[in-house]
């Protein structure tokens, strides 16, 4: 059975990847509103290629914000395991879109990678849970595990409706476990487990100061300036070392065990391939941490953007009556986003002077996860990536955040298996990519995961 599903995976790559190719051609960017129809015509989609691999009581399920396509098999009766599969079919703006080699939404192979927004984050990667499913019910008519299967359409705006969803269907997204491939793995010929995802809490402030934007001749020197007031306050932030400088935030941080680290540092993360993803020479931050441990097992404070005053060409003399930024933190057990928020405001309030208002907002909070590694789940897709990859795993941490992860875990009680098959693909940049014989693999993988999880328990 195991064997057949395999072979009709293999027979169908060309249709799967045709499929694909129309898949990503849809524009579901979940962050910007006049994608709105976008994003309900790829749940439409999702749900008839759903229907279509055998998957039943399939359904686009209305949120307040993006539906949620959900759809089941249970035919391998009650005794048999059930998993959660979770994907998100929403993706990330394009722009700069002057540096697609070709658009964004037309995909296009070259050299063996699809290229298109959403290849890799997620699109790609939840189309080969479809796809496996639909190999293993085409080859043997059944499955040898129950699956339910819940894709969102706003992982990237930090799931917001999914997260009441989760605790508002307990019983139907009831499981023993969750999968979930939203990830890389180390390089091509290292596949990873992933054990750890940060948490996140995402703020943006904004300063105002004198009433309106003042001639900064008659008024320069005399008014304490928005943009160099958020200046100040972001230099704060860190010291000269890189470790965050705000009180208290440290203290729910769960240092690494010196075996954990023993274990990380036999990762294959090397300097070279970080230089080569980010056209840098010389890493910064913590010293006294290794270069994975920086992006992955400690917490970090980070300006995505910041603005203020005059932008257009040319010079124009002003002293802005306003400034902002936008800052994430990425957290990391046990710290607690919500809390994280608060500490951050009360550290930015002490800059603000008299007279000036501070805005806080908070876009996104998530938690932090981590995995036990000793589980018959992690067994079962070390083996599935053995076979697959003709490689053992290696286990590790990402430094990227899924949000839901850590509520399936608490709402459900169920341990989420981070099964990823990307790699950098320039994911959220331009000409996003997502390797084909990933692709394929990821299916494989899938595949022989629900063959060894059914045949161990
Ligand atoms: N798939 C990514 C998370 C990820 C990034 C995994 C890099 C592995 C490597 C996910 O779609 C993502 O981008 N998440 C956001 C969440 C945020 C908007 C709340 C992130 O990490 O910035
Ligand atoms: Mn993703
Ligand atoms: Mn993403």
């Amino acid at each position: 059975m195991l064997n057949q599903a395999l072979a009709h995976a293999r027979n169908q790559r060309e249709q799967h990847l045709d499929q694909l190719i129309e898949f990503l051609g849809i524009p579901s960017i979940s962050t910007l509103s006049e994608h709105k129809r976008d994003i309900e015509r790829a749940a439409r989609w999702l749900a008839t290629d759903m229907t279509n691999a055998g998957l039943e009581d399939v359904e686009v399920m209305p949120t307040a914000g993006n539906p949620i396509v959900y759809g089941e098999w249970l035919g391998a009766g009650p005794e048999a395991q059930t998993v959660l599969v979770y994907g998100h079919y929403d993706v990330q703006p394009v722009d700069p879109v002057d540096l697609w080699v070709s658009p964004p939404f037309e995909p296009q192979v070259r050299d063996g990678e699809i290229y298109a927004r959403g290849a890799s984050d997620d699109k790609g990667q939840m189309f080969a849970h479809i796809k496996a499913v639909e190999a293993m019910l085409a080859a043997g008519g059944k499955l040898p595990v129950n699956v339910k299967m819940i894709f969102e359409g706003e992982e990237e705006v930090g799931s917001p409706s999914l997260e009441p969803f989760v605790i508002e269907h307990k019983d139907l997204l009831a499981a023993n476990s969750g999968l979930v491939s939203d990830g890389r793995i180390v390089d091509t010929n290292t596949p990873s487990l992933v054990y750890a995802l940060r948490g996140m809490s995402y703020i943006e402030i904004s300063v105002k100061g004198p009433k309106r934007d003042l001639h900064s001749g008659s008024y320069g020197g005399s008014v304490h300036n928005t943009a160099q007031l958020v200046a100040e306050i972001i230099v704060s932030l860190h010291d000269e070392n890189g470790t965050i400088n705000i009180p208290g935030f440290y203290d729910k941080v769960r240092e690494l065990s010196p075996e954990e680290r023993e274990a990380l540092r036999k990762v294959p993360y090397s300097l070279a391939q970080w230089q080569e993803e980010t056209g840098l020479k010389t890493p910064w931050g913590e010293k006294e941490y290794t270069l994975l441990e920086r992006t992955t097992a400690r917490p970090t404070c980070e300006v995505n953007g910041m603005w203020g005053g005059f932008q257009g060409e040319g010079g124009k003399t002003i002293i802005p009556a306003e400034a902002g930024a936008k800052i994430s933190m990425r957290l990391v057990p046990d710290q607690d986003p919500q809390e994280i928020t608060q500490l951050f405001g009360a550290h930015v309030q002490q800059f603000i002077p008299a007279d000036y208002t501070l805005e806080v907002l908070e876009h996104v909070h998530g938690w932090p996860v981590i995995t036990p590694i000793d589980s018959p789940e992690i067994r079962a897709a070390a083996r599935a990536y053995e076979a697959t990859w003709g490689k053992p795993p290696v286990f590790t941490r990402e430094g990227g955040s899924i949000p839901i992860v850590a509520t399936f875990q608490k709402e459900l009680g169920a341990p989420v298996v981070l099964m990823g098959f990307g790699l950098d693909d320039n994911v959220h940049a331009p000409n996003e990519h997502f390797r084909l014989e990933h692709f394929y693999r990821g299916i494989g993988t899938i595949i022989h995961y629900y063959h060894y999880l059914s045949s161990q328990v």
